[in-house]
């Protein structure tokens, strides 16, 4: 079962092969289209560590995470160089740095309080961590926290689930369809096969992985 004690543990061992070396390229080539004000505030559910947070603060927008793991939370201001400061509220442990604010605790603790405003939600790997009877709450927990006006860019992976067990896990695209359809127009951006992108892929027994990145607008 992935729990979140799963996610502490592969924190405190190292085991985060979802960690990208570098900026998602998903994001770089598609968050201009937003054309989002600057200073606009972009919310990164299940952030980790990754260094598309910084990017899109050097951007000029707010950012605000969350993260269950604090030991990725940290990992991401050292390896930025970044000075923080930390305060506790009764649900979170609330990091800032500039424009960026990082929450260490459960997602599904978040309330639509403390996105304030957020006009993007930046969803990779997020929505696919999530094990397939977790995943309506997920789209629902999402849906009842973010603002009504908020956009989102998402990008999954889809597989035949006996192949694998995950994570991440296999999200088709008609699900993402079915879940949030009704609150945004859906548009895929684009899709294609990335099981030869990385040796881990075969060595774990996939045929095939479709990588998608969709556009929700209101
Ligand atoms: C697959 S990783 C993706 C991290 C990041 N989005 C990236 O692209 O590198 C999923 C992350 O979600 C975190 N996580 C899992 N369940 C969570 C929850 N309920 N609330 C907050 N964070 C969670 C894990 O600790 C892990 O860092």
């Amino acid at each position: 079962m992935v729990d979140n004690q799963h996610w502490l543990d592969r924190w405190r061992e190292n085991r985060i092969g979802f960690h990208e070396a570098a900026v998602n390229r998903h994001l770089q080539t598609y968050m201009a289209r937003f054309a989002l004000p600057h200073g606009a505030c972009v919310f990164v559910p299940l952030c980790g560590k990754a260094h598309d947070i910084a990017w899109i603060a050097a951007q000029g927008f707010d950012v605000i995470g969350i993260e269950l793991s604090q030991l990725a939370i940290e990992a991401f201001f050292d390896e930025n160089n970044l000075d923080f400061e930390r305060f506790e509220t009764d649900r979170f442990g609330v990091y800032k740095s500039g424009n960026i604010s990082l929450l260490q605790g459960d997602f599904f603790d978040l309330s639509n309080d403390d996105l304030g405003a957020c006009s993007l939600v930046y969803d990779r790997a997020a929505l696919i961590a999530m094990e397939r009877p977790d995943r309506p709450r997920y789209y629902d927990h999402m849906l009842s926290i973010i603002p009504a006006v908020s956009n989102m860019l998402l990008v999954t992976l889809d597989y035949d689930q006996a192949e694998m067990t995950g994570p991440p896990f296999a999200v088709p695209p008609e699900e993402v369809r079915r879940y949030y359809g009704d609150s945004f127009s859906i548009s895929l951006l684009e899709s294609s096969d990335i099981v030869d992108k990385a040796p881990r892929w075969r060595k774990v027994g996939l045929t095939a992985l479709r990588e998608s990145v969709f556009r929700l607008d209101r």
